[in-house]
């Protein structure tokens, strides 16, 4: 019951906040996460990639990858930045700004971990400059996604 009316919240709270990230936003929201790329920790495959994400109070949080030696224990630049911002006391995220060299997309493992904050996501894509390049949605990367409304 508890958890029902939990998950109903965040749906009203996704709506009314839906589309709500300026243009200046966006723009600040992509050089956030172009410097963030330069924090990448990628000595094995030298391929650095930022992120960062804002939250419904306007706060940005950015997020580089970090490698690890036991290469499956590395973490990407999009779930380095939205934990982080959860960390750090973010409780609803409203979009997430990805550069990832060569123009690439969020890899599966991260969308799914996006959509269990936050299945209407913008998602913003950015040059190595920091130049906003395009706009997606985490409903177009992830449909018919498998989330919290399945166990609920
Ligand atoms: N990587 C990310 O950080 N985000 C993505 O969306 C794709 C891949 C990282 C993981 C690894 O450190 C490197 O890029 C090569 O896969």
């Amino acid at each position: 019951m508890i958890k029902g009316t939990l998950f109903v919240s965040l749906c009203l709270i996704s709506q009314v906040y839906g589309d709500s990230v300026n243009q200046s936003q966006k723009e600040e929201l992509v050089q956030k996460a172009a410097d963030a790329r330069h924090q990448a920790y990628a000595p094995y495959s030298k391929f650095k990639v930022g992120a960062a994400v804002l939250d419904d109070k306007g706060v940005i949080t950015p997020g580089a990858n970090m490698e690890n030696a036991s290469y499956g224990l590395t973490l990407c630049a999009e779930r380095v930045a939205i934990f982080s911002a959860l960390a750090n006391g973010s409780k609803y995220i409203k979009a997430i700004a990805v550069i990832v060299p060569g123009g690439g997309t969020p890899c599966g493992a991260c969308r799914q971990v996006l959509n269990e904050f936050n299945p209407e996501l913008i998602v913003l894509y950015g040059n190595e400059e920091g130049r906003l390049v395009k706009e997606s949605n985490l409903k177009e990367l992830l449909p018919d996604a498998f989330g919290p409304h399945n166990l609920l």
